[in-house]
């Protein structure tokens, strides 16, 4: 008589688990039901990988949009949709000097959607080094560098130059006159160095001029080993952050809240294309050779001298920010823009950040051939 009834139990409980699948897959991914008290939001935080990210509660003064205007937030999308395109460009790019031109006429003519693709991936690339940059003013300006946020500002500023360069990598691989003759002239720069600066050049061509040994060498460093690092930094960043106590704020109670913004790369991407010149013409430089625009504050620096404008001030620059919050000590005027405690900190870095912003606006409008001062109004 027991053997039935153990065979229907099993039936029953077989049957009974194909009903309940969907319920119980559903539970093993979230563990929690949809949460409907505060302990249970906090619950299902804790126990889901990407809304642990976020603190279960933050501040007041967190989610005013004014105060971080969510700089780091948008750096971070714009790293994310730079992932993404760049994956699915390396479907269609191969680093070869006779094929990548080539490479970028298919995006254009005949992949679908091709041209959106790139144009995704040049302005979101534009817009995370202005971002970025913006993003470390908002920190400098709210005195968020200070302690304890030291060692996380010395991780945002090695993000910043990894930024920097993964767009300068980036530039090359177009192999258009645009790419090859930027290049020419930024890794020239590195040259100026004293005693390494030729060797340091070298490691970055492959060779002593730009070719397929520069190509590949910037390929590699451009779709695996920066965007590696930058990933592994973020994370390091993000999880400071909430060591650090969260974002920083004023001692004092803050005002009310609101919901932050969004960025318009895929309005830009429909619009505007990015630029493909001819291809690479070694016998024919343009008049002038420019330097991507983030770099062009060098470039006109080093033509007033090779060496101070394209090495010893940038050093010196990058030495500052790094020891910045190790210099300005205590904890007056943290979490407020343009404090009156910190004015003279504040003027600093704003005279530093006007006089960068001048010169790239010179080299990218005022300067014509043999880097002679032109009017762009004419
Ligand atoms: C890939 C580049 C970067 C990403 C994705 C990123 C991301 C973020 C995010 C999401 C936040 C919190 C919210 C916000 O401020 O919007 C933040 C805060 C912070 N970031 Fe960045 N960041 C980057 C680069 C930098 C740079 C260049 C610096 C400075 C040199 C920096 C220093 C800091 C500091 C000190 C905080 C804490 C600010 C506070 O407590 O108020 N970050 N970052």
């Amino acid at each position: 008589m027991s053997a039935p009834a153990t065979q229907a139990t099993k039936s029953t409980s077989m049957w009974t688990n194909l009903r309940e699948l969907p319920a119980n897959v559903w539970r093993s991914l979230f563990r929690n039901p949809i949460p409907s008290s505060d302990l249970e939001r906090a619950s299902t935080s804790f126990t889901n990988f990407f809304l642990h990210i976020h603190p279960v509660k933050v501040h007041r003064n967190t989610l005013r949009p004014l105060y971080s205007m969510g700089l780091g937030l948008i750096s971070f999308f714009l790293f994310l949709i730079l992932t993404v395109t760049g994956v699915l460009l390396m479907f269609y790019y191969v680093p070869s000097t006779t094929q990548a031109y080539d490479r970028m006429l298919d995006l254009r003519g005949t992949v679908a959607f091709g041209i959106f693709l790139r144009n995704m991936h040049r302005w979101s690339a534009h817009g995370m080094v202005g971002v970025v940059v913006l993003h470390m003013c908002r920190v400098f300006f709210t005195g968020s560098h200070k302690q304890p946020r030291e060692f996380n500002w010395v991780v945002g500023v090695l993000l910043f130059l990894l930024t920097l360069f993964s767009s300068f990598t980036g530039y090359l691989l177009p192999w258009d006159q645009l790419a090859f003759w930027a290049i020419t002239v930024g890794t020239a720069i590195a040259g100026y160095a004293p005693v390494i600066g030729k060797q340091v050049q070298f490691l970055l061509l492959g060779d002593t001029t730009v070719g397929q040994e520069a190509l590949l060498r910037f390929y590699v460093l451009h779709v695996a080993v920066l965007p590696l690092v930058m990933a592994l930094l973020v994370a390091i960043h993000f999880w400071r952050i909430r060591k650090d106590g969260g974002l920083s704020r004023p001692e004092e109670p803050a005002a009310a809240l609101a919901a932050p913004g969004e960025t318009p790369v895929a309005v830009l991407s429909l619009a505007f294309d990015a630029p493909l010149e001819e291809p690479v013409n070694v016998m024919h430089p343009p008049n002038p050779a420019k330097a991507p625009w983030y770099f062009l504050g060098l470039q006109e620096m080093v033509s007033y001298s090779a060496f101070w404008g394209g090495v010893g001030i940038p050093t010196i620059f990058v030495l500052l920010l790094l020891a910045a919050p190790y210099l300005e000590r205590g904890s007056a005027g943290v979490g407020k823009w343009f404090a009156r405690e910190r004015l003279l900190a504040n003027t600093v870095f704003l005279t530093f950040a006007l006089i960068n912003v001048i010169f790239v606006i010179i080299g990218t409008f005022f300067r014509g051939p043999n880097w002679e001062f032109i009017s762009p109004f004419k």
